[in-house]
């Protein structure tokens, strides 16, 4: 994947984002964005990073991360056999929520945010360890999205990880 990132910029959900007229065609994601990222954000569920347009002060696409964990029953038997049966559940960086505006959509930014979603938790990884970034596709649209970047369904869940040290290899 490429991994250029010229002007693109991040940055976390702040009160002056107009996030009122985000439209992803997804209700519960825009939703979430309009109603209830900002208390979870506050009560430290979850954090936000939105990719703002500046010039007309409108968010064009936000994911949320938080931690979680899956317990080690849950991985396919090659990844399990690797990891010591003291380890019950593994730590992992749950990519909670991604998604695009409409007006933005097909572009090229979902991938990009992605990027930043994987290279933010890989950094975070260096000093709070995390075996894996989960998410959980919305719907099989969703899911065809997370597969094309490598992400592996966890079985007997409609879940998808990609473990940190595929990861690693995107950005060391
Ligand atoms: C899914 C979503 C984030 C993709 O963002 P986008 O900006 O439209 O996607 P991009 O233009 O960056 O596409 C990147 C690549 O993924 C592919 N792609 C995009 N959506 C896809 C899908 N639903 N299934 C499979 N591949 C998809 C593109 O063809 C492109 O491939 P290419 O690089 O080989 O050309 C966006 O469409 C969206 O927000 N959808 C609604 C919310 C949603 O479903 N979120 C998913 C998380 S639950």
């Amino acid at each position: 994947m490429s991994l250029s990132q010229n002007k693109f910029k991040t940055e976390l959900l702040a009160s002056y984002h107009n996030k009122k007229e985000f439209c992803c065609g997804e209700a519960m994601l825009d939703n979430y964005l309009h109603k209830q990222a900002g208390q979870d954000v506050k009560r430290k569920l979850s954090v936000c990073f939105v990719l703002n347009d500046e010039q007309i002060n409108l968010v064009k696409g936000y994911y949320t991360l938080s931690n979680n964990g899956i317990p080690l029953n849950l991985v396919p038997d090659l990844v399990r056999k690797k990891i010591p049966s003291s380890y019950a559940t593994l730590p992992t960086t749950l990519l909670g929520r991604l998604a695009i505006d409409k007006r933005y959509q097909s572009g090229g930014l979902g991938k990009l945010l992605l990027v930043d979603a994987l290279k933010r938790s890989w950094q975070l990884s260096l000093e709070i360890g995390s075996f894996a970034v989960i998410v959980d596709p919305l719907h099989d649209k969703a899911k065809d999205f997370y597969l094309k970047y490598g992400f592996i369904e966890l079985p007997d869940s409609k879940k998808m990880f990609l473990p940190m040290n595929t990861i690693k290899q995107l950005f060391s």
